[in-house]
């Protein structure tokens, strides 16, 4: 099967700093993909290459076939800290990313609520971003960034600023989502658990200069929730990702 995104001896050096050096990677149509590494390894720099905001210092980064030169319409980006922009209500932030013109005006209202009832935050349509949580604010980015349909959807570290259970609901949800949109995820985190219970495959970086160091597929039933993660399977597998993953984590350190 052809690549969605294919990525080819890839460098990205900062002046004199080299942040990934042969970094390759191949991303099936459809398939959720996370990435993990330890703080600096180059996850958000990756990220940004795939999503057009900087570009590769040398190599092959193609979306179906096409180098990425910027970003594009074929791309939802989601980081980690929401950006909303606080002086539109929920559904004005998700018509907002609609505003090219290639709608009516009652096509955009309409797509934007049937995007904020996808992650339940129909009866907040309204509200100003200043009065809502930080879970819930992140729901409304991916609401937005999913709005014009995407391909593609891009996330760095999307729930890392979310409290533990408020982060597990959102897994779910995302999975969900997922589930029902079929598109291709790359999903970068530094949580082997979160990666693990959302993904088809988790990629494991090394430290700076970044590469990919292993990977690991996750053949575990979908759709899944919670229960999943007290099944041996799901154990066995963020068990052998930690490993992997905690080698380098040590090498940071010591
Ligand atoms: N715009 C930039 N200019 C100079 N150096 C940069 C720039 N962006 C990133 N770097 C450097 O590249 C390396 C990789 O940074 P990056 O943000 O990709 O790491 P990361 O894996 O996302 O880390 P974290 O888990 O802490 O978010 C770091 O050493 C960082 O200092
Ligand atoms: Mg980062």
């Amino acid at each position: 099967m052809t690549s969605k995104i294919h990525v080819e001896k890839l460098d990205k050096h900062f002046g004199a700093l080299v942040a990934l050096e042969d970094f390759n990677l191949d991303v099936a149509p459809n398939e959720f993909l996370s990435i993990v590494g330890t703080s600096g390894c180059g996850k958000s720099t990756l990220l940004s290459i795939l999503a057009g905001l900087e570009s590769a210092t040398s190599g092959s980064v193609t979306l179906d076939g096409q180098d990425i030169i910027g970003p594009g319409r074929d791309r939802g980006v989601v980081f980690q800290s929401h950006s909303l922009l606080p002086w539109l209500t929920c559904q004005q932030n998700v018509e907002f990313a609609l505003r090219d013109g290639s709608l009516s005006a009652k096509e955009r209202a309409d797509r934007a609520r049937k995007q904020l009832a996808l992650v339940g935050l129909t009866d907040f349509a309204d509200s100003y971003p200043v009065a809502l949580s930080g879970g819930m604010k992140q729901r409304v980015a991916i609401a937005r960034s999913l709005a014009y349909r995407p391909e593609v959807l891009l996330m760095d570290e999307p729930f890392g600023a979310l409290d533990a259970l408020t982060r597990r609901v959102m897994q779910e949800l995302l999975t969900n989502v997922w589930e029902q949109h079929k598109l291709t995820v790359v999903f970068i985190t530094h949580d082997v658990q979160e990666a693990v219970f959302v993904s088809d495959r988790v990629v494991v970086m090394s430290n700076r200069p970044g590469h990919v160091k292993a990977e690991f597929r996750v053949d575990l039933p979908r759709p899944r929730d919670h229960s999943l993660a007290a099944s041996p399977e799901f154990s066995a597998l963020t068990g052998k990702v930690l490993e992997a993953i905690y080698s380098e984590a040590l090498a940071v350190v010591g």
